[in-house]
């Protein structure tokens, strides 16, 4: 290779996002709670679309994701032209960073943030500025302070991932209205179903020119492997976005079942209370254990060690049982697991070993 063909500024920086592990050597039957899923699967509507899909395989997908839209927006009460879909909310991330940022340029996220917004800030050669939390939730001024007249994003996740926590409506309208004229918002709601009554930020993208909501189907919905997510935002910014978005970015079976799954909302109410009520045994189980967790707002429970010894051992203690869960040294959290709400199994499990490692089992 000639050294005249090299990649973009920052892509070589960029460190390869590592997902949650599926997988224990010398371990056959694993339960996976490191990826955030949904424990239940695909609801019975999603599954069923996607069979009948097969009989459509050979048809190019829908550019426009018009009925997809038009469901999202009855189930949400938004203006079907202002939502965009793509490969996962991912995609959707991704398309606001290349369509709004560029080298020189700075992308702001916060310290124990989602980390694929450096990796996104990197690809597209701009500077990732990473802002200090208040004892793990986002702080609002903490990032107004650090906005530059180069900020053009800044990322957050209501609720964070991996932290579970969340900021109130009040304080993401202030982060947003305060930002410099140049900078988007980008509200990242891959857990908000999780949380009963909460908007995602939707009203706020009606307020404010400036925010984009991105949400997804691979969390509550149960379709991780299928890769489908949406965003909303005022039209000029969608305008924007569908001029770089691939118009065959989703396919029929990604189309059919995600409208599927959006008509099927009695899936997610069970999802979310079965979560509720899981995600509340199980932090008073590891509380009594004495491992703490800060209130989760999402399908995880960010259990605190410790020190980074004590749950590398923890993890390593799991593991030995089959139960993988996910470290988060790589978050700034290296004293603490994260640990996925899985079924009522999963969770007693988990609170079992645990208690046993607790104990002093290794
Ligand atoms: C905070 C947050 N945002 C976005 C995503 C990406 O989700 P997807 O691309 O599957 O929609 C995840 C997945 O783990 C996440 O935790």
């Amino acid at each position: 290779m000639t050294d005249q063909i090299r990649p973009q500024p920052g892509i070589m920086d960029i460190e390869l996002y590592v997902g949650g592990a599926s997988k224990v050597e010398g371990v056959g039957e694993v339960v996976k709670l490191s990826s955030n899923e949904n424990p239940y699967g695909a609801g019975e509507a999603a599954r069923e679309a996607y069979g009948r899909a097969v009989y459509d395989l050979h048809r190019y997908p829908s550019t426009d994701h018009a009925e997809l839209r038009e469901a999202i927006g009855a189930q949400h009460g938004l203006d079907p032209a202002r939502i965009i879909c793509g490969v996962g909310s991912d995609e959707i991330l991704t398309l606001v960073a290349q369509a709004y940022v560029g080298p020189g340029d700075e992308v702001i996220y916060t310290e124990h943030g989602f980390s694929m917004y450096p990796i996104i800030a990197k690809m597209v050669g701009a500077t990732p500025v990473k802002v200090a939390e208040r004892e793990r939730v986002v702080d609002v001024d903490a990032i107004l302070d650090a906005c530059t007249d180069k900020t053009r994003i800044v990322f957050i996740a209501n609720p964070a991932n991996p932290t579970g926590t969340m900021i109130g409506g009040n304080a993401v309208a202030r982060l947003a209205s305060g930002l410099p004229e140049q900078c988007i918002l980008v509200l990242d709601g891959a857990y908000a179903e999780f949380v009963e009554g909460y908007d995602g930020g939707a009203r706020l993208v009606d307020r404010q020119p400036n925010v984009v909501m991105t949400r997804t189907f691979s969390k509550i919905y149960g379709l991780g492997g299928l890769r489908i997510g949406w965003g909303y935002a005022q039209q000029e910014i969608i305008d924007v976005l569908n001029r770089v978005r691939q118009p065959f970015n989703l396919s029929n079976t990604q189309l059919a079942v995600a409208e599927a799954a959006m008509k099927d909302q009695a899936h997610v109410t069970r999802t979310r209370e079965a979560n509720s009520r899981l995600r509340a045994w199980l932090a008073e189980a590891l509380a009594e254990h004495g491992v703490p967790s800060d209130t989760s707002c999402a399908n995880f429970i960010l259990a605190r060690f410790a020190d980074a010894d004590e749950a590398q051992a923890c993890d390593a203690y799991l593991k030995s049982q089959g139960l993988i869960v996910r470290q988060t040294a790589g978050y700034g959290l290296a004293h603490c697991l994260r640990i996925t709400i899985g079924d009522e199994s999963a969770c007693r499990q988990v609170a079992h070993a645990i208690g046993r490692f607790k104990e002093g089992a290794r």
